[in-house]
């Protein structure tokens, strides 16, 4: 299990680092980004070292089967990234596109951990596809939570780059919420912002109610994600780690 935390921390590592390198971002965990410090062809390269070592470790494990389910799952992680650059500003991208790209971006690699540590814990198929479950849940519920944190987050409390989705054109939960608000204002002026791949500034936007509730109609609906997952905790023995 221990090996198991480390690969996948390594690989998530490795992502963050590349994702970095994407998003042009300078800080994060309150330091300066590989990218921000070494330029991004290093950046480039850390990741992938990190990425391929992640691997190395995996075949100590000596199953093809283990192998085979993390790189799916990489891949899954990476199509999920390219899915989400090619609809960048892109106005036409529904809430169902949405979810899939946060599964594939952010899920995978929770999912990779719960339900591998059911798979390393031979416990039953119907056992092990209900932790699958409950990781891909709990990482849709932690991406929504994320992308709320660029819109009202605080940069120094959350230790990276933040107010940066609208601007990028990166259509999140909460923005798909502020684009149909009601307010026909902020509606317009958002829709245009993204369409002239304008700078969104927040500071204008915050103090109308329409702001707030976005953020909250996407925090409870990671709520609701969240108490799913918790439903799947009733599958398990009942052992003090469960409760
Ligand atoms: C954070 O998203 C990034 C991810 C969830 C995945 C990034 C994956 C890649 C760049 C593919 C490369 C993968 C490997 C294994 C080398 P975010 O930008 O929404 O979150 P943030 O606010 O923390 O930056
Ligand atoms: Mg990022």
């Amino acid at each position: 299990h221990i090996r198991l935390g480390a690969i996948l921390e390594m690989i998530h590592m490795a992502s963050l680092v590349h994702d970095d390198v994407i998003d042009m971002a300078d800080k994060r965990r309150d330091v300066p980004t590989a990218n921000s410090l070494w330029g991004n062809s290093l950046a480039v390269l850390l990741g992938d070292i990190l990425f391929s070592h992640a691997m190395v470790v995996s075949t100590e494990f000596n199953s093809i089967d283990f192998c085979k389910r993390l790189a799916s799952i990489v891949r899954d992680v990476c199509q999920g990234e390219v899915a989400q650059s090619s609809r960048l500003y892109d106005l036409s991208m529904t809430k169902e596109e949405y979810f899939e790209i946060i599964r594939k971006k952010t899920a995978s690699l929770f999912s990779a951990a719960t339900g591998g540590s059911a798979w390393l814990s031979n416990v039953s198929p119907e056992i092990e596809n209900a932790l699958y479950q409950l990781g891909d849940l709990l990482g849709v519920a932690y991406q929504i939570y994320d992308d709320c944190l660029d819109m009202v987050g605080d940069e120094d409390d959350a230790g990276k780059t933040l107010h940066t989705d609208a601007s990028k054109g990166k259509l999140t939960l909460p923005i798909f919420y502020l684009l149909e608000c009601g307010d026909r204002n902020v509606e317009a002026s958002l829709r245009e912002a993204i369409e002239n791949q304008e700078t969104v500034d927040y500071s204008k936007l915050k103090d109308n109610p329409v702001y707030a509730d976005s953020v909250n109609k996407a925090i409870q609906v990671a709520l609701n994600k969240n108490e799913a997952a918790r439903e799947i905790l009733w599958l398990l023995p009942q052992t003090e780690y469960r409760e």
